[in-house]
Order: C-alpha cells, then sequence, then structure tokens
C-alpha cells in the first residue's frame, strides 16, 4: 500500500470525466482502492475519488455518515468503494451544507445538494450495491460523485460568499448565531 498524492484545484484531471472500468473486479483496481483509502485516512478525509490521486477511473471511496454505529455496506473499517457508480437524484429538493475537499486545501463552501438520492455501483469484490440514502450520507455521494464528472464542489455553490478559509467557518458561524455543534460539523466537513 501507499499513500499517493492528491491533485489539488486547477489540475486537468480533476477537470474531466474519469473513465469506466472495464473489469471491476480486477486486481489493480483492488490495489488503487486500497491505496486510496490510505491516502483518504491520511489526510483525514470522509471520501476520495480515483481523479484526485491522478487515476482517471470511475472509482471512488468514502466512509458513510451514520447516525447509529456501522453502515451496513461498509466494510470493517467503515468505508465503501464503489466502481462505475451511478446515481439517480429522487428529489427536487436540495439543501444547503458546508463541505471541504482535499483537492481544496484548507477552505469550506456551502453547497446545495439533493436531499435524497439512489446510487448503485459494484464493490472491488464484486459486489452490487443499490441504495437509497438521504442528508449527509447522499451529500458525500454527491461530492465523491461529482469528481469522476469533473465537477469540484464550489462549481455547485450558487453564493460564492460563502466559500472561505477553513479558519474563517467558526468566526463567520459565530456571527450569525450558529452553535456549537454547527461550528464543529462545518470545521470536519472534508
Ligand atoms: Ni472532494
Amino acid at each position: 500500500m501507499a499513500i499517493l498524492k492528491i491533485a489539488r484545484m486547477g489540475n486537468p484531471v480533476l477537470l474531466r470525466r474519469a473513465e469506466d472500468v472495464p473489469h471491476p473486479t480486477a486486481p489493480e483496481i483492488a490495489a488503487l482502492v486500497a491505496d486510496m483509502i490510505e491516502t483518504m485516512d491520511d489526510a483525514r478525509g470522509r471520501g476520495l475519488a480515483a481523479p484526485q490521486v491522478h487515476v482517471s477511473k470511475r472509482v471512488m471511496v468514502f466512509r458513510p455518515p451514520t447516525d447509529d454505529g456501522d453502515d451496513p455496506e461498509a466494510d470493517e473499517d467503515g468505508v465503501l468503494a464503489l466502481v462505475n457508480p451511478e446515481v439517480e437524484y429522487l428529489s427536487n429538493e436540495v439543501v444547503d451544507g458546508w463541505e471541504g475537499c482535499l483537492s481544496v486545501p484548507g477552505m469550506r463552501g456551502m453547497v446545495p445538494r439533493f436531499t435524497r438520492i439512489r446510487y448503485r455501483g459494484i464493490t472491488p469484490a464484486g459486489r452490487p450495491i443499490d441504495r437509497t440514502v438521504d442528508g449527509f450520507h447522499a451529500r458525500v455521494f454527491q461530492h465523491e460523485f461529482d469528481h469522476l464528472d469533473g465537477i469540484l464542489y464550489p462549481q455547485r455553490m450558487t453564493d460564492l460568499s460563502l466559500l472561505m478559509f477553513d479558519t474563517e467557518v467558526a468566526k463567520f458561524m459565530e456571527e450569525y448565531g450558529a452553535d456549537e455543534d454547527e461550528i464543529a460539523e462545518a470545521e470536519a466537513a472534508d
């Protein structure tokens, strides 16, 4: 396993549609996923997409957020890896939330995301995934999935005055009456 170099905003690999993976269970995909998980954890991210490590393939890893304990589809370390994922937006409703991205280091932004989605994909072990999720889980998926289509979260923002350095988020939110939990959540968003 290895910690990979993370591409940062402006790198062309982050701006193009990643390629479908013809053989999701190929050993090189399993090796890529293992390296991506190590890289994500080293950088303290919640998710990572292959283009972020300079590999233009439709592969993503993330830790599905849960309210209570373990995610049923994640592995024993709480990570779900998906190859060739697909998404369907089940609601026109969007909700704003703070996001950060390992490819946009040191920043946070308020991003509108669909509240409810269905996603499908296959794990590197060949297990099909098909689930309907909402809330923060839906947000994390949409963020990582966007990377596969060459989209970074600032491109989804509707109010760029809410794009800021992470060191300013707490001050900003205090000004608007946010409580400690809300501030901690915003600061943790990567
Ligand atoms: Ni990201």
